[in-house]
């Protein structure tokens, strides 16, 4: 059976969840390999929402839903979201399992991230403010700890000790005010170890069994491919292979059997936090795009940047990840607009760019060049069938799909699952 990825093409927040949730029901297995509370992948069945931040999107199946080993793991929010599954009737004792080597997020690490950006001013990121960056960067400088050492006590506690030690130093030489309880932070995690050894497991194991047994494996990205922190917008961009280049190495599954990618595309664009953003609209066009498309973030609540698709980065996004289709979602939102456009190239210093540029400098320099196409007045969330949409607004799809030069298989035409449109089956 194959290996099937699910990944954002743009800045995150393209629907994934709710792709996920719908094709979750054909999976076996649903892993997430990379990223932590910073993602909220959000799921409407039958008017009823879930906004899962650390669980797998496919939890809601009663599939195998896995935490993998190159996620960072709050415990307590993890913990916040199983309890909330289960007040809701969702099963999830049986049907989660964490990676034994995932890395914890610690107190220090959200206080680490809070001061870095406020040191960074008004070049600040715009981070989540989950410790993400921090507990990665933890990780790669090895004093991080993994999910499996909250099952030692006394090894456990020593650990934290070591760190707050360390991370107190850097806090107060930075200015902060704050100093961690080393105590007090043990305390509370081994408090929370007993709740979470039910779901704590090797899940690289796991899913090469899931995997030898012919089951069928679908991976849930977090973020996107423009926020992967060596191909996306650095340093705008998160602390983790966002993109299929993590999937391998965050879940433990062969980087061979990866098989087939499906590109999760919102049909405009939108961006959380700081950085380059050639087609933002910042005036009506934006403002409308955000209120039509409830462009308000499910981590933050931050209003999300909006903006027209951008054909180019999406072009270096499809090609860098070799999606083999799309999954084009929110095409009911732009229902009422005149004219459509979609930008096809960059200009810069007097130049034509049709390639995505990699230097972060020009491409902060950047300006749109675009396509317009004709706009339609039409409903779509009652189509079911792809005959069913506008015709401007077929013509809207298949000029996405030439410019990509691959097939948009699925287009979501609202958040809930029957609201989906299925090309090819
Ligand atoms: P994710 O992070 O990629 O899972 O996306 P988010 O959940 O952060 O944001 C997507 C938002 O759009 C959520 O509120 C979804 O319920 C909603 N959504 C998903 N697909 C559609 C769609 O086709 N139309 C509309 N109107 N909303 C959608
Ligand atoms: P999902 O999975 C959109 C953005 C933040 C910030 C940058 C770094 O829901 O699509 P971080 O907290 O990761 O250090 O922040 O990345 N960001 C997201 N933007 N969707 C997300 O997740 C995001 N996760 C992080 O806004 O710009
Ligand atoms: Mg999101």
């Amino acid at each position: 059976m194959p290996v099937t990825c699910v990944i954002g093409t743009q800045w995150g927040d393209e629907g994934k969840g709710k792709i996920i949730d719908l094709i979750a029901s054909r999976a076996d297995v649903v892993v997430r390999y990379q990223g932590g509370a910073n993602a909220g992948h959000t799921v409407r069945v039958g008017g009823e929402q879930f906004i899962f931040h650390l669980i797998p999107s496919g939890i809601l199946h009663g599939k195998i839903n896995v935490i993998g080993n190159g996620m960072v793991v709050d415990p307590a929010q993890l913990l916040a979201e199983i309890g909330e599954c289960s007040a809701r009737g969702v099963a999830v004792e049986g049907n989660l399992f964490v990676s034994s080597l995932a890395h914890l997020v610690m107190p220090y690490h959200k206080a680490l991230d809070r001061i870095s950006e406020g040191r960074r001013g008004g070049t600040a990121l715009g981070t989540t403010g989950r410790g993400i960056g921090p507990a990665y960067a933890d990780r790669a400088t090895r004093s991080g700890i993994r999910v499996a050492e909250l099952f030692h006590a006394e090894h456990f506690a020593a650990r934290v000790r070591a760190n707050v030690e360390e991370k107190n130093r850097i806090i107060a030489a930075l200015g902060g005010a704050e100093q961690l309880d080393a105590a007090a932070i043990a305390d509370e995690y081994l408090g929370h170890a007993a709740r979470l050894r039910p779901f704590v497991t090797d899940t690289v194991r796991l899913l090469r069994r899931a995997l030898a047994a012919g089951r069928y494996v679908f991976v849930e990205g977090a973020q996107g491919m423009l926020l992967d922190v060596d191909f996306g917008t650095y340093p705008f961009v998160t602390s983790s292979n966002s993109s299929t280049f993590g999937v391998a190495a965050g879940s433990g599954l062969p980087a061979r059997r990866i098989d087939e990618v499906m590109g999760v595309t919102k049909c405009y664009t939108t961006r959380v936090g700081q950085g380059p953003f050639p087609t933002e609209e910042a005036g009506e066009v934006g403002e409308r795009l955000r209120r039509a498309g409830g462009e308000f973030g499910a981590t933050t609540g931050r209003p999300r940047r909006c903006g027209w698709l951008d054909g180019v980065a999406l072009r270096y996004a499809v090609d860098l990840l070799s999606c083999d289709s799309i999954a084009l979602t929110k095409v009911d939102v732009l229902t009422g607009f005149d004219e459509i456009k979609v930008c096809t190239a960059y200009q810069h210093d007097g130049e034509i760019l049709r390639e995505f540029p990699t230097d972060p400098v020009v491409m902060s320099a950047c300006r749109p060049v675009y396509d317009a196409l004709p706009g339609w007045t039409e409903d779509t969330r009652g189509a079911r069938h792809f005959a069913d949409l506008p015709r401007r607004c077929r013509e809207y799809i298949d000029h996405i799909e030439s410019l990509l030069g691959r097939p948009v298989g699925l287009v979501s035409v609202g958040p809930d699952r029957d609201e989906t449109i299925y090309r090819y089956r």
